[in-house]
């Protein structure tokens, strides 16, 4: 598809698939406009996108299968929350990879603005 962008109060948002692209429970790559590579993983309805580098290695995380609600790495099996980026699992323990905000508009998924990576910790 072609990649557009489009910018809101809330920042710019970027095309980057059609829905119906999108895998249930398995990581489709993509690269934004500015060279990141991301994974966009469908779960249930709703579409996650991740950064696509495992902070252990730096190995992509795009060839990994969904677990838990994680994305698994394929390499050494560490697991990153969908919907934090928080590594849950494995030798990647206590780092976290970014995650990005996701739009569906009309069959079309759009990722927004980077988020800063979870530290883990609440107040
Ligand atoms: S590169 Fe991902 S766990 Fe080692």
């Amino acid at each position: 598809m072609s990649r557009d962008t489009g910018s809101t109060s809330a920042g710019t948002w970027e095309r980057v698939a059609h829905a119906d692209e999108v895998p249930t429970d398995f990581p489709l790559a993509v690269t934004l406009v500015d060279g990141r590579r991301i994974c966009l993983v469908r779960r249930h309805d709703e579409v996650f996108a991740l950064e696509d580098r495992c902070p252990h290695r730096d190995f992509p995380l795009s060839g990994g299968d969904v677990v838990a609600g994680c994305l698994e790495c394929p390499w050494h099996g560490a697991r990153f929350d969908l919907r934090t980026g928080q590594c849950t699992q494995g030798p990647a323990e206590g780092d976290a990879i970014a995650t990005y905000p996701v739009m569906q508009v009309n069959g079309v998924v759009l990722v927004g603005p980077v988020a800063a990576p979870s530290t883990g910790t609440a107040n």
